[in-house]
């Protein structure tokens, strides 16, 4: 998605399958993860004090979630935790990405800390650092207090700021043990896809909301940094501090003109809009120049910007594909019904996972040397996997060699950046476990550890077996 973007052909990819082996180029100051979120995997929804968020509601649209899945039960990890601990460390990573509810902390979104909410974070973190892993905690993964949804969820200022006094609230719980926070996880899903789309939690459809909910995703990021540095420095620990963008990298699908501005109208939407703002303290002028023809203006006060762009001490990046852009529809024309510019995603051609998204490891590379140039944060990749339509054997094994291609092309392709010079940190795999795949419900597997959902059963899976014995290979050991 970059406004430099010239690549024209289609990749060629390749997606190594086999015998894991060590990757040089990650074996230093590279931290190995795991990776899941609360309503993914947690269930107990109604345990110890938690309250809805937007997540439980939206479940029960009809027809808003694949079977009308929901987190009610989800992999039981409330229940599970203790095990669950004792199978990460036995896949050898040395850290654990998870997110906490923010309405199991503080319900409805308002007041002060549910005692028993934050104690099941806080024997997480414990059991985590007693088997000698990390914890990444994330504040936000989509899981809205319904309350402040009633009261504007978003689009509304207000929610920042409440944002901002929960993250503070739950630093403070944790924060003298878990050095290593997140704020946000992919602003671009809550906002674009819950909001504007429909297709996630709250499920509105306004682009309006969509962009003001941006906005104040931002700012909420911005006033919690804040709050969390200060609380940091008032009891000496040490903080760690990023945010989360799922990013791919976006090309023209050809030299044509409109195919280049196509790619540079996706890239100011999806990456700029973000990363100008959090790390530049500015909206990509080209974007704010056509939002007048959407009708939609983003609600910016005074000091706002200075307020987002709090330094970052790592991005986190998800990456799953990559897309190229054509400014012309199917029959050439370059507006649509509503007069607005085309922005049409043109496939390469490639193999796709079951989420149907295509297999483009090389985006992977490329996206990162080019946060690398452009943005100079230190990179983490804080979610990379796949979903497939695993098949379990007659022994109970799942033979899922698509997941190890896939994995291994990817971290081939982060191998590549660093050796080109990208500051990469760090890789989690995406997920630990198969789970409650938002809209998608329980049909899409992610995990590298499968999910019996009728007995809780976890087996790992080859896939989990092979990124075990990489992490341990690239290591020395
Ligand atoms: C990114 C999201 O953070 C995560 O919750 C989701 O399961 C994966 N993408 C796969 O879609």
């Amino acid at each position: 998605m970059t406004a430099h973007a010239t690549t024209t052909s289609t990749p060629t990819e390749t997606t190594p399958v086999g015998a894991p082996r060590a990757i040089p180029e990650l074996a230093e100051n590279f931290t190995w993860g795991v990776a899941t979120s609360a309503y993914q995997i947690e269930g107990a929804t109604d345990a110890d004090g938690r309250t809805p968020s937007i997540w439980d509601t939206f479940c029960r649209v009809p027809g808003a979630v694949v079977n009308a899945d929901n987190g009610d039960t989800a992999c039981d990890h409330y229940r599970l935790m203790p095990e669950d601990v004792k199978l990460i460390a036995g896949l050898g990573v040395d850290s654990y990405r998870f997110s906490l509810a923010w309405p199991r902390i503080q319900p409805g979104g308002k007041g002060p800390v549910n005692a028993k909410g934050i104690a099941f974070y806080d024997r997480l973190v414990d059991t985590l650092l007693e088997h000698g892993i990390t914890p990444w905690a994330t504040l936000y993964h989509w899981d809205l207090p319904q309350e402040l949804e009633d009261a504007g969820g978003w689009p509304e200022r207000d929610t920042a700021y409440r944002f901002a006094e929960y993250a503070e609230l739950t630093y403070r719980a944790l924060g003298d043990r878990v050095v290593n926070w997140t704020t946000l996880n992919e602003p671009w899903c809550s906002a674009m896809l819950g909001y504007h789309e429909g297709i996630h939690a709250p499920g509105r459809k306004n682009f309006s909301d969509a962009l003001h909910a941006v906005h104040h995703l931002l700012l909420g990021h911005g006033l919690a940094a804040q709050r969390m540095r200060a609380a940091a420095a008032e009891a000496d620990n040490e903080l760690s501090l990023g945010i989360v963008l799922n990013l791919g990298h976006g090309s023209p699908a050809s030299d044509d003109e409109r195919d280049r501005e196509a790619a540079r109208r996706s890239d100011a939407l999806g990456t700029r809009l973000y990363l100008d703002a959090l790390v530049h303290g500015r909206y990509p002028e080209d974007l704010l120049a056509e939002l007048p023809a959407h009708g939609v203006e983003l609600p910016v006060q005074d000091g706002d910007l200075a307020t987002i762009a709090q330094p970052l001490d790592l991005l986190g990046v998800n990456y799953y594909t990559s897309h190229q852009f054509a400014g012309t529809d199917e029959e050439g024309a370059t507006t649509d019904e509503r007069g607005l510019p085309v922005v049409r995603m043109v496939p390469f051609g490639l193999p796709r996972t079951a989420m149907d998204w295509e297999i483009v490891p090389s985006g992977l590379t490329r996206l990162l040397l080019r946060l690398h140039r452009e943005y100079g944060v230190p990179l983490v990749i804080t979610e990379n996997g796949a979903a497939f339509d695993d098949r379990v054997a007659e022994d109970g094994a799942v033979p899922d060699a698509d997941r190890v291609g896939y994995l291994a092309s990817h971290l081939a392709a982060v191998a590549e950046a660093r050796a080109q010079g990208a500051d990469v940190r760090g890789y989690f795999a995406w997920s630990l476990f198969d789970n409650f795949e938002w809209a998608e419900g329980y049909e899409k597997r992610f995990g590298i550890v499968r999910v019996d959902y009728d007995t809780q059963k976890r087996t790992v899976k080859d896939s989990g077996a092979w990124y075990r014995d990489t992490v341990r290979l690239t290591r020395g050991g």
